[in-house]
């Protein structure tokens, strides 16, 4: 299955958020503008605002605040991607040189506190505390979940829970703030809110797991992305931990050096390794059991042709390859 054709039925509304993405970049400070306007034009996949449109569909909404908050959502995306890459020392993303290979990682920092705080500065104009407080939560624990990261770096003995902490917060949080807004929006009921809530922590977790997939076996011309950036940076991602606890003392003995050390000389070592242990089809097992838990969560949603895209989404996010 094709991320176009579940895109299909919101293509309208998908062009309405670029409206509004396009008007809310303005800023007079050129290099915010030349910054916010270089990675937004890069694309992306925008999943997350397609999550708030959707599940706002689903639960029957007609008004046009999803196009806001799809918006809001995709710049709070956008920050977390400058940050990222500084703090990785990305130099490739949506298939071209990163923000901050090219403006440098000042100007990264300071427009993704822009696009956060403008993020803030629209979701205010929504006028719903609920809405606030959904986004809010989720730029927090986002925050929390990059500093986990960040102490878990070079960590060769963290576990497969501590592991899925990092992703839940990091990734997950802001799936599920996205599906939960639609579900506010949309007038559901707590009990249908808390099943689109857990749907997205779920899809998060599923599409995070197999980005950390990607890292090793994507190919660069699909992900935009260079292989071997979290290797580089000494993180522990599932492939790894598979490894550790199931692969040969010396496949474990090999990854927990690359871990410990950092850096792209043993990427080739550690790639074979990750290969033979099975640890790449482990962690897309992983990804397939969240998936499905995601869909299980919206069992209850009324039948619709919304819902239906939504229980492809976590299929897509398993076979994905960009
Ligand atoms: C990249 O997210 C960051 C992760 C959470 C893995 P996406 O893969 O959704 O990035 P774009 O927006 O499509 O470029
Ligand atoms: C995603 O993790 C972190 C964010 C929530 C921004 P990654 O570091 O794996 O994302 P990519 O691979 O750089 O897109
Ligand atoms: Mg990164
Ligand atoms: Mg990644």
């Amino acid at each position: 299955m094709e991320l176009p054709s579940i895109y299909s039925l919101i293509a309208d509304d998908m062009k309405a958020v670029d409206a509004v993405i396009r008007v809310r970049l303005h800023s007079d400070v050129v290099l915010v503008r030349q910054v916010a306007e270089y990675i937004i034009g890069g694309g992306g996949k925008r999943m997350r605002p397609a999550l708030v449109l959707m599940a706002a569909k689903a639960m029957g909404y007609e008004g046009t605040r999803h196009h806001e908050l799809a918006a809001v959502v995709e710049f709070i995306h956008t920050a977390t991607l400058l940050h990222d890459d500084v703090v990785d020392e990305s130099a490739m993303r949506r298939g071209r040189d990163t923000a901050n290979a090219l403006f440098g990682n000042a100007a990264s920092v300071l427009v993704g506190d822009f696009l956060y705080s403008r993020a803030f500065q629209m979701m205010v104009g929504v006028g719903s505390m609920r809405v606030q407080q959904v986004l809010a939560d989720a730029t927090n624990v986002i925050a929390e979940g990059e500093v986990l990261q960040l102490m878990n770096c070079h960590n060769a003995d963290i576990d497969v829970e501590e592991y899925l902490q990092v992703i839940r917060f990091k990734t997950a949080k802001l799936f599920q703030a996205a599906a939960r807004l639609g579900a506010i929006l949309g007038g559901a009921t707590p009990q249908v809110e808390e099943g689109l809530a857990r749907y997205g922590m779920h899809l998060g977790t599923a599409f995070q797991l197999v980005d950390d997939v990607l890292d090793y076996s994507g190919d660069e011309a699909e992900t935009g992305k260079n292989l071997g950036d979290d290797l580089a940076e000494g993180k522990p991602t599932l492939p790894l931990i598979h490894v550790l606890k199931h692969g040969t003392p010396d496949q474990a003995a090999c990854v927990r050096k690359a871990i410990e050390e950092g850096g792209r000389d043993m990427f080739p070592d550690v790639l074979a390794a990750v290969k033979a242990s099975g640890a790449l089809d482990a962690a897309r097992a992983h990804a397939r059991a969240e998936a499905q838990i995601a869909v299980d969560a919206i069992e209850q949603l009324p039948a619709s042709i919304y819902k239906n895209a939504l229980i492809e989404l976590p299929a897509f996010s398993v076979v994905r390859r960009f």
